[in-house]
């Protein structure tokens, strides 16, 4: 903290007021004469950066797919595959939270087949395109549509011989599950996995639909990241901050920090449960496959640990510093996966 004065706030600082917090300063300032409670340097507000940050051309995205960058290793929870009444092939696939995958037909040049798919409900970034089984150029590929629908049917004729299909992105924080079905001339429809990876084929929809797979029967993630949020880690953290800070009132200027060595230990608790609860945003189903995500989940929980160890030394000033590293850390993850959260 660089601020020389007490440190002065009407109410604990919340995440949204520590954001704001210095242009609400300006106004507190005059009216009431009082030391700035945030330092300048904490008022970045990081969401434009983030946009740009979160947008990959899909074309760059789509190939690091075909060399497998992204695609997984073998089948997600909830995939299937199975054969229509009517003869079509069908695939299932969950694309978890921001994640893309591709799923395609091997095809002879002028095999034609008609195609149909949907998700359960959101739209999705799709990219219809096709791979030659000969590439003219290393990289080479087709597009034939793109764009974001929650659902498409066409008819479609091979121009030449190689994988035809589709590239589906989520853009949200929510999985979302793309049933597609081809019928036709076609030799294989799957989806893709990582190169090199042992590719077991997906369980079939009796298997996958009935029960989920061991993972997501072993972790719960069917509350939604934004209920998490909230009423998790928005609650984590607010427990941290109303310890920080100070409060005026009629009666005079009162700390909000610890008391006594029994407040230093329930504070030391409140960071120590906010540090292990950033494993919560690492379960399959719930984490983004992401570096970005991976490395601001480790920023939460370092600045959760210096809280922690700030706590046994009762530092204040140190404490109150940490608590605004803290937001930093939050907003990290938001200013990419969540540009409208403050
Ligand atoms: C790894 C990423 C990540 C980290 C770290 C993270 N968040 Fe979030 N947060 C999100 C995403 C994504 C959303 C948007 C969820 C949605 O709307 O579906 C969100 C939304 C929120 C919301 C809004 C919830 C609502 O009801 O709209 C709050 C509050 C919040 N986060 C608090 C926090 C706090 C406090 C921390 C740090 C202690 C934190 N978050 C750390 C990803 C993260």
């Amino acid at each position: 903290m660089t601020a020389t004065g007490p440190q002065i706030e009407t109410a604990p600082p919340t995440l949204r007021q520590l954001n704001t917090a210095v242009l609400i300063a300006a106004g507190a300032a005059a009216a009431i004469s009082i030391a700035a409670v945030l330092p300048a340097e904490y008022g970045v507000d990081p969401t434009g950066i983030g946009r740009v940050l979160g947008l990959t051309p899909m074309g760059e995205r789509r190939v690091a797919q075909a060399n497998g960058g992204k695609a997984p290793a073998g089948p997600v929870a909830g995939d299937a595959i199975a054969t229509t009444p009517d003869g079509g092939r069908r695939v299932r696939i969950v694309l978890g939270p921001y994640a893309g995958r591709e799923v395609k037909a091997a095809m002879k040049a002028g095999a034609e087949l008609t195609y149909r798919w949907s998700t359960d409900g959101a739209p999705v970034e799709f990219e219809f395109h096709g791979e030659p089984d000969v590439p003219r150029t290393p990289g080479d590929y087709s597009s034939y549509a793109k764009g974001m629908k929650a659902s498409a049917q066409g008819r479609f004729k091979a121009g030449f011989a190689g994988h035809h299909g589709w590239y589906w992105k989520n853009p949200t924080a929510t999985p979302v599950v793309v049933t597609a079905i081809v019928k036709g001339a076609v030799e294989s429809f799957a989806p893709i996995y990582a190169k090199g990876a042992a590719v077991a084929a997906p369980a079939t929809d009796s298997v996958a639909g009935a029960a989920g797979s061991v993972e997501t029967t072993r972790y719960a993630t069917d509350l939604p990241l934004k209920t998490v949020m909230r009423a998790v880690f928005g609650h984590a953290a607010q427990e941290i901050w109303k310890r920080q800070g100070y409060v005026s009132d009629a009666t005079g200027v009162h700390s909000l920090f610890p008391k006594d060595a029994e407040e230093w230990t329930l504070a030391e608790n409140d960071a120590l449960s906010l540090a292990e609860m950033t494993n919560i945003l690492l379960l399959p189903g719930r984490r983004v496959d992401e570096q970005a995500w991976i490395d601001s989940v480790a920023g939460v929980r370092k600045s959760a640990l210096t809280l922690a160890a700030l706590t046994r030394k009762q530092d204040k000033d140190a404490y109150m510093e940490a608590g605004l590293h803290l937001n930093d850390a939050c907003n990290a993850c938001h200013a990419r996966y969540a540009p409208g959260v403050e």
